[in-house]
Protein backbone atom coordinates (compact mmCIF):
# COMPACT_ATOMS: atom_id res chain seq x y z
CA UNK A 1 0.00 0.00 0.00
CA UNK A 2 1.36 3.54 -0.82
CA UNK A 3 -1.13 5.23 2.15
CA UNK A 4 -2.58 4.78 5.45
CA UNK A 5 -6.28 3.34 4.92
CA UNK A 6 -9.46 5.60 6.10
CA UNK A 7 -11.73 5.87 8.19
CA UNK A 8 -9.67 3.99 11.54
CA UNK A 9 -11.09 3.92 14.85
CA UNK A 10 -9.92 3.12 18.22
CA UNK A 11 -10.24 2.45 21.71
CA UNK A 12 -14.13 1.67 22.52
CA UNK A 13 -15.31 3.85 18.91
CA UNK A 14 -16.16 0.20 17.36
CA UNK A 15 -18.30 -0.60 19.73
CA UNK A 16 -19.93 2.74 19.51
CA UNK A 17 -19.89 2.46 15.48
CA UNK A 18 -21.91 -0.82 16.12
CA UNK A 19 -24.37 0.35 18.66
CA UNK A 20 -24.73 3.78 17.03
CA UNK A 21 -24.09 3.68 13.02
CA UNK A 22 -26.88 0.30 12.28
CA UNK A 23 -29.69 2.48 12.13
CA UNK A 24 -28.55 4.40 8.93
CA UNK A 25 -26.72 1.12 7.38
CA UNK A 26 -29.48 -1.17 7.52
CA UNK A 27 -31.57 -0.53 4.66
CA UNK A 28 -28.15 -0.39 2.74
CA UNK A 29 -26.83 -3.69 3.71
CA UNK A 30 -30.39 -5.43 2.29
CA UNK A 31 -29.75 -3.68 -0.98
CA UNK A 32 -25.93 -5.10 -0.87
CA UNK A 33 -26.85 -8.39 -0.23
CA UNK A 34 -30.12 -8.30 -2.86
CA UNK A 35 -27.69 -7.15 -5.23
CA UNK A 36 -25.04 -9.68 -4.47
CA UNK A 37 -27.19 -12.81 -4.03
CA UNK A 38 -25.89 -14.89 -1.73
CA UNK A 39 -27.35 -18.46 -1.73
CA UNK A 40 -27.35 -21.61 1.17
CA UNK A 41 -24.45 -23.11 1.18
CA UNK A 42 -22.28 -19.92 -0.37
CA UNK A 43 -18.65 -18.65 0.63
CA UNK A 44 -19.18 -15.69 1.26
CA UNK A 45 -16.22 -12.68 1.54
CA UNK A 46 -17.22 -8.96 3.48
CA UNK A 47 -14.35 -6.95 2.93
CA UNK A 48 -13.47 -3.85 5.13
CA UNK A 49 -16.42 -5.73 7.32
CA UNK A 50 -16.01 -3.33 10.51
CA UNK A 51 -18.26 -4.69 13.31
CA UNK A 52 -19.88 -7.01 11.05
CA UNK A 53 -23.38 -5.81 9.67
CA UNK A 54 -23.35 -6.99 6.27
CA UNK A 55 -21.69 -10.70 7.42
CA UNK A 56 -23.73 -10.81 9.94
CA UNK A 57 -27.02 -10.53 7.88
CA UNK A 58 -25.21 -12.79 5.02
CA UNK A 59 -24.74 -15.57 7.62
CA UNK A 60 -28.58 -15.86 7.88
CA UNK A 61 -28.69 -16.14 4.05
CA UNK A 62 -26.35 -18.77 3.62
CA UNK A 63 -26.97 -21.19 6.31
CA UNK A 64 -25.25 -23.72 8.44
CA UNK A 65 -23.87 -25.13 4.93
CA UNK A 66 -22.34 -21.82 4.06
CA UNK A 67 -19.72 -19.72 5.67
CA UNK A 68 -18.73 -15.95 5.54
CA UNK A 69 -15.02 -14.37 6.41
CA UNK A 70 -14.80 -10.88 6.85
CA UNK A 71 -12.21 -8.54 5.96
CA UNK A 72 -10.67 -5.53 7.67
CA UNK A 73 -7.39 -3.74 8.21
CA UNK A 74 -8.47 -2.01 11.80
CA UNK A 75 -8.47 -5.02 15.08
CA UNK A 76 -10.86 -3.00 16.91
CA UNK A 77 -13.18 -3.36 14.47
CA UNK A 78 -12.46 -6.79 14.35
CA UNK A 79 -12.79 -7.59 18.16
CA UNK A 80 -16.21 -6.30 17.82
CA UNK A 81 -17.52 -7.99 15.05
CA UNK A 82 -16.07 -11.37 17.15
CA UNK A 83 -17.73 -9.96 20.50
CA UNK A 84 -21.33 -9.84 18.04
CA UNK A 85 -20.94 -13.37 16.61
CA UNK A 86 -24.05 -15.18 17.34
CA UNK A 87 -23.15 -18.48 18.75
CA UNK A 88 -22.56 -21.29 15.96
CA UNK A 89 -23.06 -18.86 12.70
CA UNK A 90 -20.29 -19.99 10.36
CA UNK A 91 -18.45 -16.39 10.75
CA UNK A 92 -14.58 -15.95 10.60
CA UNK A 93 -12.83 -12.78 10.97
CA UNK A 94 -9.77 -12.17 9.26
CA UNK A 95 -7.16 -8.84 9.09
CA UNK A 96 -6.22 -7.98 5.87
CA UNK A 97 -6.24 -5.41 3.56
CA UNK A 98 -8.48 -4.99 0.86
CA UNK A 99 -6.16 -4.68 -1.55
CA UNK A 100 -3.99 -7.98 -0.42
CA UNK A 101 -6.34 -10.96 0.49
CA UNK A 102 -5.07 -14.04 1.89
CA UNK A 103 -7.22 -16.24 -0.08
CA UNK A 104 -6.27 -18.41 -2.73
CA UNK A 105 -7.69 -17.71 -6.26
CA UNK A 106 -11.32 -18.36 -6.82
CA UNK A 107 -11.92 -19.11 -2.97
CA UNK A 108 -15.47 -17.06 -2.84
CA UNK A 109 -19.07 -17.54 -4.74
CA UNK A 110 -19.59 -14.08 -3.39
CA UNK A 111 -17.83 -10.80 -2.34
CA UNK A 112 -19.28 -8.01 -0.49
CA UNK A 113 -18.18 -4.48 0.35
CA UNK A 114 -20.47 -2.72 2.79
CA UNK A 115 -18.85 1.50 2.65
CA UNK A 116 -15.95 0.50 2.24
CA UNK A 117 -14.48 1.05 -1.03
CA UNK A 118 -14.22 5.03 -0.54
CA UNK A 119 -11.61 4.28 1.97
CA UNK A 120 -9.35 2.40 -0.03
CA UNK A 121 -6.04 3.79 -0.77
CA UNK A 122 -5.85 1.40 -3.97
CA UNK A 123 -9.15 1.04 -5.09
CA UNK A 124 -7.78 -0.79 -8.38
CA UNK A 125 -6.01 -3.10 -6.70
CA UNK A 126 -8.85 -3.52 -4.31
CA UNK A 127 -11.21 -4.60 -7.11
CA UNK A 128 -8.47 -6.98 -8.80
CA UNK A 129 -8.31 -9.22 -5.85
CA UNK A 130 -11.90 -8.97 -5.39
CA UNK A 131 -12.10 -10.37 -8.94
CA UNK A 132 -9.19 -12.82 -8.27
CA UNK A 133 -10.44 -14.98 -5.21
CA UNK A 134 -14.30 -14.61 -6.83
CA UNK A 135 -14.78 -17.92 -8.62
CA UNK A 136 -16.03 -17.54 -11.97
CA UNK A 137 -19.52 -16.92 -12.14
CA UNK A 138 -19.59 -15.42 -8.80
CA UNK A 139 -20.99 -12.42 -7.46
CA UNK A 140 -19.64 -8.97 -6.32
CA UNK A 141 -21.54 -5.92 -4.57
CA UNK A 142 -20.45 -2.97 -3.45
CA UNK A 143 -22.05 0.20 -1.55
CA UNK A 144 -20.74 3.55 -1.13
CA UNK A 145 -22.55 6.92 -0.22
CA UNK A 146 -23.92 9.20 -3.72
CA UNK A 147 -23.45 12.94 -3.35
CA UNK A 148 -23.24 14.84 -0.03
CA UNK A 149 -26.60 16.51 -1.07
CA UNK A 150 -28.57 13.46 -1.50
CA UNK A 151 -28.16 12.61 2.50
CA UNK A 152 -29.27 16.21 4.35
CA UNK A 153 -27.92 14.20 7.93
CA UNK A 154 -24.54 13.70 6.54
CA UNK A 155 -24.60 17.56 4.82
CA UNK A 156 -25.56 19.21 8.67
CA UNK A 157 -23.10 16.62 10.18
CA UNK A 158 -20.52 17.60 7.78
CA UNK A 159 -21.41 21.80 8.11
CA UNK A 160 -20.76 21.32 12.11
CA UNK A 161 -17.44 19.70 11.85
CA UNK A 162 -16.51 22.48 9.53
CA UNK A 163 -17.91 24.89 12.14
CA UNK A 164 -16.49 23.74 15.30
CA UNK A 165 -13.23 21.79 13.99
CA UNK A 166 -12.61 23.46 10.40
CA UNK A 167 -12.32 22.98 6.61
CA UNK A 168 -9.23 20.41 6.74
CA UNK A 169 -11.53 17.96 9.32
CA UNK A 170 -14.36 18.69 6.96
CA UNK A 171 -12.82 17.47 3.91
CA UNK A 172 -11.21 14.48 5.14
CA UNK A 173 -14.83 13.60 6.65
CA UNK A 174 -16.06 14.25 2.66
CA UNK A 175 -13.88 11.35 1.54
CA UNK A 176 -17.01 9.57 2.80
CA UNK A 177 -18.67 10.76 -0.23
CA UNK A 178 -16.12 11.21 -2.75
CA UNK A 179 -15.78 7.56 -4.55
CA UNK A 180 -18.57 8.06 -7.58
CA UNK A 181 -20.82 5.37 -9.51
CA UNK A 182 -19.09 6.32 -12.79
CA UNK A 183 -15.09 5.33 -10.70
CA UNK A 184 -16.34 1.99 -9.00
CA UNK A 185 -17.86 0.57 -12.44
CA UNK A 186 -14.43 1.78 -14.17
CA UNK A 187 -12.48 0.01 -11.45
CA UNK A 188 -14.93 -3.42 -11.72
CA UNK A 189 -14.30 -3.23 -15.44
CA UNK A 190 -10.69 -2.82 -15.25
CA UNK A 191 -10.83 -5.57 -12.92
CA UNK A 192 -12.49 -7.74 -15.53
CA UNK A 193 -15.52 -7.98 -14.04
CA UNK A 194 -18.48 -8.56 -16.01
CA UNK A 195 -22.36 -7.61 -15.97
CA UNK A 196 -21.19 -4.12 -14.59
CA UNK A 197 -24.36 -2.06 -12.88
CA UNK A 198 -25.08 0.81 -10.91
CA UNK A 199 -27.60 2.38 -9.01
CA UNK A 200 -28.63 5.28 -6.93
CA UNK A 201 -30.18 4.06 -4.02
CA UNK A 202 -32.12 6.69 -1.89
CA UNK A 203 -34.24 5.46 1.30
CA UNK A 204 -36.03 7.52 4.16
CA UNK A 205 -34.71 5.99 7.66
CA UNK A 206 -36.56 7.12 10.85
CA UNK A 207 -33.60 8.24 13.54
CA UNK A 208 -34.05 8.70 17.41
CA UNK A 209 -34.34 11.95 19.12
CA UNK A 210 -31.35 13.79 17.27
CA UNK A 211 -30.46 15.64 20.25
CA UNK A 212 -29.01 12.11 22.06
CA UNK A 213 -28.05 10.97 18.53
CA UNK A 214 -25.90 12.91 16.57
CA UNK A 215 -23.38 13.25 19.56
CA UNK A 216 -23.88 9.29 19.68
CA UNK A 217 -23.59 8.70 16.07
CA UNK A 218 -20.35 11.25 15.98
CA UNK A 219 -18.84 9.98 18.47
CA UNK A 220 -19.01 6.70 16.81
CA UNK A 221 -16.75 8.11 13.55
CA UNK A 222 -12.94 8.97 13.45
CA UNK A 223 -13.69 12.80 13.05
CA UNK A 224 -15.19 13.18 16.77
CA UNK A 225 -11.66 13.59 18.72
CA UNK A 226 -11.06 16.24 16.14
CA UNK A 227 -13.92 18.16 16.92
CA UNK A 228 -13.85 17.23 20.73
CA UNK A 229 -10.24 18.64 20.49
CA UNK A 230 -11.17 21.44 18.92
CA UNK A 231 -12.57 23.27 21.87
CA UNK A 232 -14.50 22.53 24.79
CA UNK A 233 -18.20 22.46 24.06
CA UNK A 234 -16.84 21.28 20.76
CA UNK A 235 -19.17 17.95 20.54
CA UNK A 236 -22.45 20.00 22.02
CA UNK A 237 -21.84 22.89 19.53
CA UNK A 238 -21.56 20.58 16.33
CA UNK A 239 -24.83 19.19 17.66
CA UNK A 240 -26.92 22.15 18.30
CA UNK A 241 -25.48 22.70 14.88
CA UNK A 242 -27.20 19.95 13.34
CA UNK A 243 -29.97 19.70 15.31
CA UNK A 244 -30.53 23.45 14.07
CA UNK A 245 -30.07 22.60 10.15
CA UNK A 246 -32.11 19.58 10.82
CA UNK A 247 -35.01 21.01 12.22
CA UNK A 248 -37.48 21.07 9.00
CA UNK A 249 -37.00 17.07 9.57
CA UNK A 250 -37.48 17.01 12.58
CA UNK A 251 -40.78 15.74 14.55
CA UNK A 252 -42.26 17.56 18.12
CA UNK A 253 -40.75 14.52 19.88
CA UNK A 254 -36.89 14.83 18.59
CA UNK A 255 -37.10 12.06 15.86
CA UNK A 256 -36.21 13.23 11.88
CA UNK A 257 -36.64 11.08 9.10
CA UNK A 258 -34.88 12.02 6.64
CA UNK A 259 -33.12 10.65 2.83
CA UNK A 260 -29.88 9.03 2.57
CA UNK A 261 -28.19 8.00 -0.52
CA UNK A 262 -25.81 5.20 -1.68
CA UNK A 263 -24.46 3.81 -4.91
CA UNK A 264 -25.12 0.38 -4.76
CA UNK A 265 -23.10 -1.51 -7.63
CA UNK A 266 -22.86 -5.42 -8.78
CA UNK A 267 -20.59 -7.55 -11.29
CA UNK A 268 -20.20 -10.65 -12.34
CA UNK A 269 -16.87 -12.62 -12.89
C1 LIG B 1 -17.47 3.01 7.29
S1 LIG B 1 -16.68 1.56 7.85
C2 LIG B 1 -17.75 0.32 7.13
C3 LIG B 1 -17.73 -0.94 7.93
C4 LIG B 1 -18.78 -1.98 7.56
N1 LIG B 1 -18.60 -2.49 6.23
C5 LIG B 1 -20.18 -1.45 7.75
O1 LIG B 1 -21.01 -1.65 6.89
O2 LIG B 1 -20.46 -0.88 8.80
C6 LIG B 1 -15.24 1.45 6.81
C7 LIG B 1 -14.35 0.27 7.16
O3 LIG B 1 -13.35 0.14 6.15
C8 LIG B 1 -12.18 -0.37 6.77
N2 LIG B 1 -11.06 -0.16 5.84
C9 LIG B 1 -10.55 1.02 5.42
N3 LIG B 1 -9.56 0.80 4.54
C10 LIG B 1 -9.44 -0.54 4.39
C11 LIG B 1 -8.61 -1.38 3.60
N4 LIG B 1 -7.69 -0.88 2.79
N5 LIG B 1 -8.78 -2.72 3.68
C12 LIG B 1 -9.71 -3.26 4.51
N6 LIG B 1 -10.52 -2.49 5.29
C13 LIG B 1 -10.40 -1.16 5.23
C14 LIG B 1 -12.12 0.40 8.07
O4 LIG B 1 -11.25 -0.18 9.00
C15 LIG B 1 -13.60 0.38 8.49
O5 LIG B 1 -13.88 -0.72 9.30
Amino acid sequence: MTSEPGFQLSGDAPERYESHVATIMAPFVAALLDAARPEPGDAVLDVACGTGFAARAAADLVGADGNIVGVDVNPGMLAAAGAHTPDAAPLYWNQASADALPFDDAAFDVVVCQQGVQYFPELDAAFTEFARVLRPGGRVAVTAWASIDGSPFFLAQRLAIDEVAGPKVAASYATSFSCTAKRIAAAMREAGLDEVRTRELQVMIKLPPLADFAPAHLSALPWASAVAEARRDGIRKATETLCELLGPFTASDGTAELPFTSTVAAAVR
